[in-house]
């Protein structure tokens, strides 16, 4: 299969993803990754693994126009499932829906708990005793598609926001890989509604 990375910023889990599934592999490559940033860290991690890095520009009130960009890109490279990682942009639901089954992200908390940013913010403030992170399935909502697999992570007293974002992270890139590969094994089921589950499943 062949995978595309949108990242935003700094790329630790699309580290581990071209780790994971690097160039040549049997069940899945990553051969795109897309930022809206042209000075992303991703963008440098994706050059230096030898994969194709590409700036999209969102611009002001622009999504129309990046979707058509990205859109255009992921087909003509034939991309089967695009991963969200670390992409702070919100997708319009047409985009959404013509990748339905097929495009996944990863957040740091035990969805549905705390969806939206600064969640691991959210899990200190709302006393959470276990905090962690979610791959799901993307929808037209934010972080509300059905979840593929999570890890736990506990809180301890005296934690800070930096603190436990380090050790949900530390999880997440060992999340976001073994996600990947229970979709692409066939093994996760995508929102009964996608195109994808009806021709495969009828
Ligand atoms: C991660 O915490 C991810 O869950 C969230 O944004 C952060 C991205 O980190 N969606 P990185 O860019 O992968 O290092």
């Amino acid at each position: 299969a062949r995978l595309a990375v949108f990242a935003s910023g700094r790329g630790t889990n699309l580290a581990s993803l071209l780790r994971t599934f690097p160039q040549g592999d049997a069940l899945g490559s990553v051969v795109l990754v897309v930022s809206d940033r042209e000075d992303a860290p991703a963008l440098a991690r994706a050059r230096s693994a030898g994969v194709e890095a590409l700036h999209i520009p969102w611009p002001r009130g622009g999504r129309a126009a990046f979707e058509a960009q990205a859109q255009a890109a992921l087909e003509a490279r034939g991309i089967d499932l695009v991963c969200l990682a670390g992409f702070m942009r919100i997708l319009s639901p047409v985009f959404v829906e013509a990748w339905a089954g097929r495009i996944l992200n990863i957040h740091p908390s035990l969805l549905p708990d705390f969806p939206g940013l600064h969640a691991q913010r959210q899990a200190l403030e709302a006393g959470a005793r276990e905090a962690g992170c979610s791959v799901h399935f993307v929808d037209a909502g934010v972080d509300s598609g059905p979840v593929v697999l999570q890890r736990r992570v506990p809180v301890f007293p005296g934690d800070t926001e930096e603190t436990l974002a380090a050790r949900i992270l530390y999880e997440e890139h060992r999340a976001y890989p073994d996600a990947v590969r229970l979709v692409l094994e066939g093994w996760a089921f995508p929102p009964p509604d996608a195109g994808f589950v009806r021709e495969r499943y009828g």
